[in-house]
């Protein structure tokens, strides 16, 4: 009997509807329309306005999108992993918030700390779920509300992150479809080049944590850059490798969108040509876990049962890695 593998059967996503444009930040650090985009690839950034609306309030749209599409009764899912550095609160978990949200109360519901690789290391659970025989319905989200980090007053953090929110659904596939291969890596030295200082138990928070502007991303671009970019593009080309994929095998390479010069640079490490590579940094910037769902969301209709799609990430952490998927359905 052909071993079980977990498809992505349904893919589900949500960004907020206030843009914020290179030419508003304009307004608000010293910084350009121009510089913005020669050196990050960001147009704008999609911002979560309103009181009491956190993470959870996107997953669990990219949640109902996958259940409407797939005409899924929310009791059906067994479980809800939720990627996220933005939790609605430090405890519980915001997949548990999301499992409410939704009416999905036979699922069992956790958060995946892991940065901008959250979404990859939750996919990579997730399908060894599945794999086990023992769950047939398994939803990851990516959600991140960046904007309630990012301190707008920072030229060099404000530019690049947004927020958004997707969303796959993992299902049983016995024709060899679905998660294939993961090479999954993380060296917590790097932490200190990319960090939130205060919040945590090491530094719990008080009015001077408050007023040190310690409980937002505290990030040194350079640093991160050299490793993001040598990570991801190593990572990539060993997973290739390991299963003999060449770069005429591959009909997409879904890159976490940290920055579109790391992008490239992992493209040209694995030899592919632009127009395999999904790139939507321009509409949604940097929106963490939220960004490989989201690039699923937006090429859905464009992916073809059978396609080779390699999954890139790298951040906070450091976290990195890449997971092989071929693509289980032709959209309609
Ligand atoms: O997703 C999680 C992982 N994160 C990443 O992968 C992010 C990796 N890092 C980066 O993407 C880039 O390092 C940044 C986008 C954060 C910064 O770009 P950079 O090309 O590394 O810029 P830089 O920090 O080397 O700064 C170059 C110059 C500096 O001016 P001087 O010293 O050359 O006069 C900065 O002060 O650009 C200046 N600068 C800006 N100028 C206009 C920095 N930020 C801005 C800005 N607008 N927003």
């Amino acid at each position: 009997m052909q071993k079980i593998t977990a498809a992505i059967t349904a893919v589900g996503g949500y960004v907020p509807e206030y843009r914020l444009t290179n030419k508003i930040l304009e307004t608000m650090v010293d910084t350009n329309d121009e510089w913005i985009r020669t050196r990050t690839g960001v147009e704008e950034r999609r911002i979560l306005k309103g009181e009491g609306l956190a993470s959870s309030d996107m997953g669990v749209e990219a949640v109902k999108e996958i259940l409407k599409k797939r005409n899924i009764d929310p009791t059906e899912i067994d479980c809800v992993i939720c990627a996220t550095v933005t939790p609605d609160m430090v405890f519980p978990a915001t997949a548990n918030l999301i499992c409410d949200k939704a009416g999905m109360v036979n699922a069992f519901g956790y958060d995946m700390s892991a940065a901008c690789s959250g979404f990859l290391y939750a996919l990579t659970t997730g399908a060894t779920y599945i794999e086990s025989g023992r769950y047939k319905k398994v939803i990851v989200v990516g959600a991140d509300k960046m904007s309630a980090i990012v301190d707008y007053t920072d030229r060099t953090t404000c530019i690049i992150f947004g927020d958004g929110a997707g969303a796959v659904l993992l299902e049983p596939n016995h024709q060899g479809l679905g998660v294939l291969d993961s090479i999954m890596k993380s060296d917590g030295s790097g932490a200190r080049h990319l960090h939130m200082k205060a919040g945590g138990s090491l530094r719990p928070a008080t009015a001077e944590t408050v007023a040190n502007k310690e409980h937002y991303i505290y990030q040194e671009g350079q640093a991160v850059f050299k490793f993001a970019v040598k990570g991801m593009a190593d990572v990539s080309y060993e997973l290739m490798q390991r299963n003999n994929l060449t770069a005429d095998d591959i009909a997409w390479l879904v890159p976490h969108q940290a920055n579109l010069r790391i992008i490239d640079a992992t493209a040209n490490r694995m030899d592919l040509p632009k127009e395999k590579v999904m790139i939507n940094i321009q509409k949604y910037g940097n929106t963490t876990a939220g960004t490989l769902p989201l690039c699923l969301w937006d090429w859905e209709k464009q992916l073809k049962k059978g396609d080779n799609i390699i999954l890139a990430s790298f951040g906070g952490g450091f976290t990195w890695g890449a997971t092989w998927v071929k693509w289980a359905y032709d959209s309609k």
